[in-house]
């Protein structure tokens, strides 16, 4: 008797199938329930003798755990059926919140120096990456096998005699072709990636951004470019600072000068971001060499200007005391996040 019910009930448990909830709570109560079939078995059972509890206490243990295992299984299938015949859901819900990114050092402290010559009445102008000697090199008053080329280590992308291509090592380039192609008088800056062959470390990588900007009108001066850069200077690291000129070479420009602005970490005092001397060198400069007009068709005579060109990972690891130039390259969240600010609207 206790035999054959055991069997018939297995086998109609294997063979359930409910559609909703509902059905698997009456199959839960049919076989389960106080007075469900199995439960009755185990009352029948405890009336039997020893020798048939023997014989069937454990295939009724089993088919107690068998019923609780289907059970659930079928549980879970209505749940999983219901979502996927996509149903009743709520679609007034706020939908999952997407985790906003945020600009990386570099890109802020460019837009920041886009936006104070913007300010001044400075256009932005782009140029190539890849580039050809002319307008990297040669257009810039180097003349071919000049030792100042030393000071760029380039990798050329084709070796070709007359005018080989290249990954550009400044964004003067962008200058040259500024000056082929816009009106006078010009104002430009030209923000971009540039490409040496160094060796990496925590001061020197081989890309790197840049922000060069050339003026050229008649009667540009010195003086000129000494204040371009005290206004920007102050725009950008307060209204306290102060700047020092050294001289310096370039063949591009002469005069040549490379710009200190005061640290503004230790106004002056000297601390281990200035080295203890009190200035920050952020910046090259000078007047364009006749040269490099009249290399484009522009008359030296008439006109004249004043470039300047400086690295962008430079000013922010002084902006924000980064001591690892690598820090910019390697995306690591942990770096990056620390730059999150709240999202611009
Ligand atoms: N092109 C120079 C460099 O990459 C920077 C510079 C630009 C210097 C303009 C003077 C004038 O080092």
């Amino acid at each position: 008797m206790i035999r054959e019910d055991i069997d018939r009930i297995v086998s109609e448990i294997e063979a359930l199938k409910c559609k909703t909830q509902k059905e698997v709570e009456e199959a839960r109560v049919r076989f389960l329930g106080k007075k469900g079939e199995i439960t009755a078995l185990f009352d029948e059972f405890r009336t039997v003798d020893k020798a048939i509890k023997a014989e069937f206490g454990r295939p009724l243990n089993e088919l107690k755990q068998k019923a609780l295992s289907r059970i659930e299984e079928l549980k879970e299938n209505v749940v999983a059926d219901t979502s996927a015949n996509g149903p009743k859901q709520d679609l007034s819900m706020p939908g999952e919140p997407v985790a906003l990114g945020s600009r990386h050092p570099v890109s802020i402290v460019r837009q920041e120096i886009v936006d104070i010559f913007r300010k001044f009445g400075y256009d932005v102008a782009e140029g190539p990456e890849i580039e050809d000697d002319y307008h990297v090199f040669e257009a810039l008053n180097f003349p071919p096998n000049h030792p100042a080329r030393d000071m760029q280590d380039t990798f050329f992308v084709s070796a070709g005699h007359l005018n080989p291509l290249l990954l550009r090592t400044h964004t003067s380039s962008v200058q040259v072709r500024s000056m082929e192609s816009m009106k006078l008088p010009i104002r430009v800056i030209c923000p971009g990636r540039v490409f040496r062959n160094e060796a990496i470390s925590a001061r020197a990588h081989c890309i790197f951004h840049q922000v060069e900007g050339l003026y050229i009108d008649e009667n540009v001066t010195f003086a000129d470019l000494k204040q371009a850069i005290l206004l920007f200077a102050r725009e950008m690291f307060g209204p306290e600072t102060q700047i020092r000129m050294r001289p310096s070479y370039f063949p591009f420009t002469e005069p040549s000068a490379e710009v200190d602005v005061s640290c503004n970490i230790c106004h002056g005092k000297g601390c281990n971001i200035c080295k203890g001397t009190g200035w920050l060198e952020i910046l090259g400069c000078g007047m364009v060499d006749p040269n490099v007009l009249e290399a484009s068709g522009i008359d030296s005579k008439k006109y004249s200007g004043f470039a300047f060109g400086m690295g962008l990972e430079r000013i922010a690891m002084l902006k924000w005391q980064v001591n690892d130039l690598r820090h910019y390259f390697e995306n690591d969240m942990r770096f990056l996040q620390e730059f999150a600010t709240a999202p611009e609207v």
